[in-house]
């Protein structure tokens, strides 16, 4: 594992920063009728706009800047010009960029038009978790507190945690050691110590949480078709606590 020190955490701020901004700006087009293709561009021109650069292309061969993942997808969906948001999708973006030689990696879900109430509390339950999750990134604590947390979060509020994904260390690579999963028994894992940069990420589902992946090679589907929802922070372990970078203000 890698710890940061003062300056890489000034680095990771700043792209954390930038990528809040990015979500910001894109937050705008995410509206009934845009291709998933047309985010990912306008995603890419922001992400130069502020001077930084796309982390998951050319990732182990993901052909695209951003992820866009629609209804039963849960992650990993390629942009593609044929894939247009309709009213009542839930779209998840996934956006990773790389400001200074330091990566930050962000992902939100949004309803597109009317949704259902299930739908609405899918989507709360999914960023809550990755609330609770975040509360226990402190010093002294086991990495797996967060993973319990978010688990206990999720299925007392009647959904499935996905468990095929996890959340991972970040620094001057996208993704470094440790894995932080979703699920698990508090009390395990290595402990927690200041300087540490995690990406925390939920992945929920409104049914179970056994996945497949498509033809493409990379989209990750519900097997049983059920909508998904992903929420993403980059944080980093402070002796105060956890401080999120991938946010405004
Ligand atoms: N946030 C995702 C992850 O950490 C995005 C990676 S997509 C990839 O796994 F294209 F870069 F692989
Ligand atoms: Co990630």
């Amino acid at each position: 594992m890698e710890f940061k020190v003062k300056e890489d955490i000034e680095n990771m701020k700043k792209g954390g920063k930038i990528l809040a901004q990015v979500f910001k700006e894109l937050e705008k087009y995410i509206q009934e009728g845009i291709s998933t293709y047309e985010l990912s561009r306008k995603a890419e021109e922001l992400i130069y706009k502020y001077r930084a650069k796309p982390a998951f292309k050319g990732y182990r061969g993901y052909p695209e800047v951003i992820c866009v993942s629609i209804n039963e997808e849960i992650v990993h969906g390629i942009p593609r010009k044929d894939r247009v948001l309709k009213n009542g999708d839930i779209v998840s973006i996934d956006i990773g960029l790389e400001y200074n030689g330091f990566y930050v990696d962000s992902a939100k879900t949004y309803s597109v038009g009317e949704v259902s109430p299930l739908v609405l509390k899918l989507i709360e339950v999914t960023e809550s978790a990755l609330w609770k999750g975040i509360e226990k990134a402190r010093v002294g604590n086991y990495l797996s507190d967060i993973s319990w947390a978010i688990q206990e979060y999720v299925e007392k509020n009647g959904f499935s945690i996905i468990r095929d994904f996890t959340g991972h260390g970040i620094g001057r690579n996208l993704h470094e050691p440790p894995s932080v999963p979703n699920f698990g028994s508090p009390g395990q894992g290595p402990i927690l110590v200041e300087g540490l940069a995690l990406a925390i990420e939920p992945m929920v589902s409104i049914g179970d949480y056994k996945v497949k992946i498509l033809d493409d090679g990379w989209t990750a589907v519900t097997l049983d078709g059920s909508l998904s929802a992903h929420f993403e922070h980059t944080i980093i372990i402070t002796k105060n606590g956890p401080e999120v970078l991938t946010q405004e203000g």
